[in-house]
């Protein structure tokens, strides 16, 4: 009976050892630079927490509406996107509602139906809105209106992301 002989030359334990080694070493020098690299695009998208709007003094009890720019960035891509909201002020408050139909998406106005006067509009299926924002029941839109989170700093307000309210 013959035993099949594994032997590990020198020449090749060396060879292993060393591809081994440098293998490992390599690995780990290339592991910051990937994780660099791909940092921005595991990082999720950041915008502008607080914009400046409008001076308060300009805000009045009729809804106006204010654009206003705010700055993203998306892994390695930065940009500017456009937002509005419909401001007023109710008493002391200060109410800014996102003009975004939550029926499709489509944009509402203010005072803009002669049928339906004081009451937001939504032109694409008729959608209405009371003036708090919330939705008229027997229209499309089956939700109120985003908020927007707001503060005032300096004599002028600022606003951050619309929310779904959370009464309905
Ligand atoms: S998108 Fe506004 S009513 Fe349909």
């Amino acid at each position: 009976m013959s035993e099949k002989k594994h032997r590990v030359s020198r020449r090749q334990f060396l060879n292993y050892t060393l591809t081994g080694v440098g293998g490992f070493m390599a690995a780990g020098m290339m592991m910051p630079m990937v994780r660099f690299a791909l940092d921005p695009v595991l990082r999720p998208a950041e915008e502008q927490d607080l914009v400046q709007v409008v001076k308060v003094e300009e805000i009045t009890n009729e809804p106006q509406r204010f654009d206003f720019k705010i700055k993203q960035v998306d892994a390695w891509y930065e940009s500017e996107e456009t937002r509005s909201a419909w401001v007023y002020k109710d008493g002391e408050k200060i109410v800014a509602l996102s003009p975004i139909c939550k029926h499709l998406g489509c944009t509402v106005n203010w005072n803009s139906d002669p049928a339906n006067p004081n009451k937001f509009f939504c032109p694409c299926h008729y959608g209405l809105y009371e003036k708090n924002g919330k939705n008229v029941p027997g229209t499309p839109p089956l939700a109120p209106l985003d908020v927007y989170d707001h503060a005032v700093k300096d004599s002028y307000l600022f606003l951050g992301k619309a929310k779904p309210r959370k009464e309905a």
